[in-house]
């Protein structure tokens, strides 16, 4: 059977994750040390901003994010289609998560619709790695309504619109790179942001609030990256191609080689992606079961949706509303299996069941 994803690193990369892991140990210094500085700097190159911030998760760097931006007490738009953890990061911080209707990306009037008064900030994000086409629209729409835009950037590692990479597109960004991600550290997160202030009240956060003269004056925790995940983190930035350019390759050759009349493949030519999700979709769910089977019964095991359950059916949120755009994603989307180290046969083999699939009569 073809996975849907599988953990793998080659053997130059492992041989160099050993020999810093061993300088680590030698250091004896195991947190906040030089390996945690040269991730952040080289992934400052990556993204293409002044400031990034090492921390424990994809999670905490979205609460982080959002404490250092002072959001405390505001509204914060979050689309129904995205993960427990972006909606979960808000309430942790002391926000209170809005919901807008968002299928694959954004709009603009969905975004408008949701906005409530107290509203002061949007979370863009980036399913997979896309973008948002109306990024310029909602951008001018955040501006005019004085509202911040937040990315959740978990799956978009060197993704980018046009010349413009995620991270850089709105007041700070989150990143995860926990164990499934084009860049990982096994746990762990990026902070973003082009402004020193956010970036310096980041940092202070992610080492519980404390003063050089050991006072915690905010209310932070311990959400600091280990050396040793950094090292793991560096060694896949280093490396060329890096991870996200292989799977923005493989991405490529999904969208350019699936010829189907009832299957769209997301892609934009101008855009970068990460390569984290290979998204297909569906004209409905019983097509989308049918193809399942269909992938199962050739030795393919399809990922599960990006996210099966829309933030208005988690139970632990208790967020409830009618989110059509949202409901209809998740009942219709399925993600073929991705990950760097996928070979051209297995890749060949997934697009000519894909294309060979016939539609079931009725649905
Ligand atoms: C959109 C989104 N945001 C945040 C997270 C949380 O990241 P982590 O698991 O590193 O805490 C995830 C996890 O995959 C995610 O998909």
């Amino acid at each position: 059977m073809i996975p849907p994803f599988r953990s793998e690193f080659t053997t130059a990369q492992k041989a160099a994750y050993l020999t810093a892991a061993a300088a680590v140990l030698d250091s004896g210094q195991l947190t906040l040390g030089p390996y945690t500085q040269q991730l952040e700097e080289r992934f400052a190159v990556t993204t293409g901003t002044r400031y990034v911030t090492a921390v424990s998760s994809g999670t905490t760097a979205l609460e982080i994010a959002f404490r250092a931006l002072d959001l405390t007490g505001a509204d914060v738009l979050v689309p129904a289609n995205t993960n427990y953890a972006t909606a979960e990061a808000t309430i942790r911080a002391g926000a209170r998560p809005v919901l807008y209707d968002c299928a694959l990306t954004a709009t603009a009037d969905a975004i408008d619709a949701a906005r409530t008064r107290a509203t002061r900030a949007v979370v863009l994000v980036h399913i997979g790695g896309h973008i948002t086409p109306e990024l310029d629209s909602i951008t001018r729409y955040c501006t005019t309504h004085n509202l911040l835009v937040v990315e959740d950037a978990a799956h978009a590692h060197g993704s980018a619109t046009s010349d413009r990479p995620a991270g850089t597109l709105g007041a700070a960004a989150a990143f995860s790179t926990f164990a499934t991600k084009a860049l990982t550290t096994g746990e762990g997160g990026l902070i973003t942001t082009n402004d020193h202030a956010t970036a310096a009240r980041a940092r202070h956060y992610r080492d519980q609030g404390k003063n050089p003269d050991g006072l915690n004056t905010v209310f932070g925790s311990a959400w600091r990256m280990p050396e040793l995940s950094a090292a793991l983190g560096i060694v896949q930035l280093t490396t060329t191609p890096t991870p996200m350019q292989r799977g923005h390759n493989l991405l490529r050759a999904y969208a350019q080689r699936i010829h189907h009349p009832d299957i769209a493949v997301p892609f934009e030519p101008r855009h970068r992606y990460s390569g984290h999700k290979a998204i297909i979709q569906l004209p409905d769910h019983t097509q989308r079961e049918n193809l399942r089977a269909h992938l199962q019964s050739a030795g393919i095991t399809p990922a599960r949706g990006v996210y099966d359950h829309p933030l208005h059916h988690q139970p632990a949120l208790g967020l409830t509303g009618n989110y059509p755009l949202a409901d209809h994603f998740a009942q219709t989307h399925l993600c073929l299996p991705l990950w760097p180290g996928l070979t051209p046969d297995q890749q060949h083999h997934i697009i000519d069941t894909v294309n060979t699939w016939n539609l079931p009569k009725h649905s």
